[in-house]
């Protein structure tokens, strides 16, 4: 290796990263989301650019600053972010989504602020599109990265989401557990390859977790 490509393990290479939660609007004043932060999601579109990649990050809402040197693509819906990410997917090498996508929205959206005139509210729920088995159905060249943000039984639901949605590995984190999961700017994840091989990394930064998501994702894509 030349020491540019030391430094640079991702030069050339075109990386997607989604981050964050997405919304779902009821009415012009309300929503449906949750906790993400997007801090794991930006921490990797930070440390893939370091590593030389040319980085797209399409991003549900968050208090985050923009990385530098990314081509930032904000969303709100998870039907948003399916058409972002489903633009760029086809120049990619590696897709990494690490955002927390809603899995459900209104029904109906109301175009008016619904008033308090009843006295309860049953907003009716249906499935947002996944936005990972689309990719992992359209999968070309592409690696393609998917996480786990589970409260127990880790690896029996990491692994079914591996197999089912057709991903090179998977990330997969107890959100239940202390110093991982939303808001905290540390993570303790397992990675799932679909070689079958695991690793199973302690309490680590979330910067720290970011670069050995690259590494081994790197060690899945060609030369
Ligand atoms: N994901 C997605 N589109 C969705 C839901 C999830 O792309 N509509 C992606 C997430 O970005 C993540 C992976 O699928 O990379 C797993 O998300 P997760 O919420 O853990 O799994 P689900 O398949 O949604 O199943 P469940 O929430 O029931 O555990
Ligand atoms: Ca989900």
């Amino acid at each position: 290796f030349s020491a540019k490509q030391m430094d640079l393990p991702l030069e050339g290479k075109k990386v997607l990263i989604t981050a964050g939660p997405t919304r779902e609007q009821v009415d012009p004043v309300r929503y449906f989301t949750n906790y993400s932060s997007g801090k794991m999601g930006y921490a990797i579109a930070r440390a893939a650019a370091g590593m030389g990649a040319s980085v797209t990050l399409v991003s549900g809402p968050t208090a985050l600053e923009k990385p530098a040197g990314v081509m930032f693509i904000p969303v709100e819906s998870t039907d948003e972010m399916f058409h972002a990410v489903m633009k760029e997917y086809p120049e990619m090498d590696l897709v990494i989504k690490s955002a927390a996508v809603a899995d459900y929205t209104p029904r109906i959206k109301y175009g008016e602020k619904v008033k308090k005139k009843n006295e309860s509210w049953s907003v009716e729920m249906e499935k947002t599109t996944d936005i990972l088995s689309v990719l992992g159905e359209k999968k070309e060249r592409q690696v393609l990265v998917g996480f786990a943000a589970e409260t127990g039984n880790l690896e029996g639901y990491a692994l079914d989401k591996l197999k089912r949605k057709n991903l090179d590995m998977i990330v997969a984190n107890n959100v239940a557990q202390e110093g991982a999961g939303f808001s905290v700017d540390t993570n303790r994840v397992v990675i799932y390859k679909k070689d079958g091989s695991a690793k199973e990394y302690p309490l680590l930064s979330k910067d720290k977790v970011a670069q050995e998501v690259l590494a081994q994702a790197m060690e899945l894509m060609p030369l």
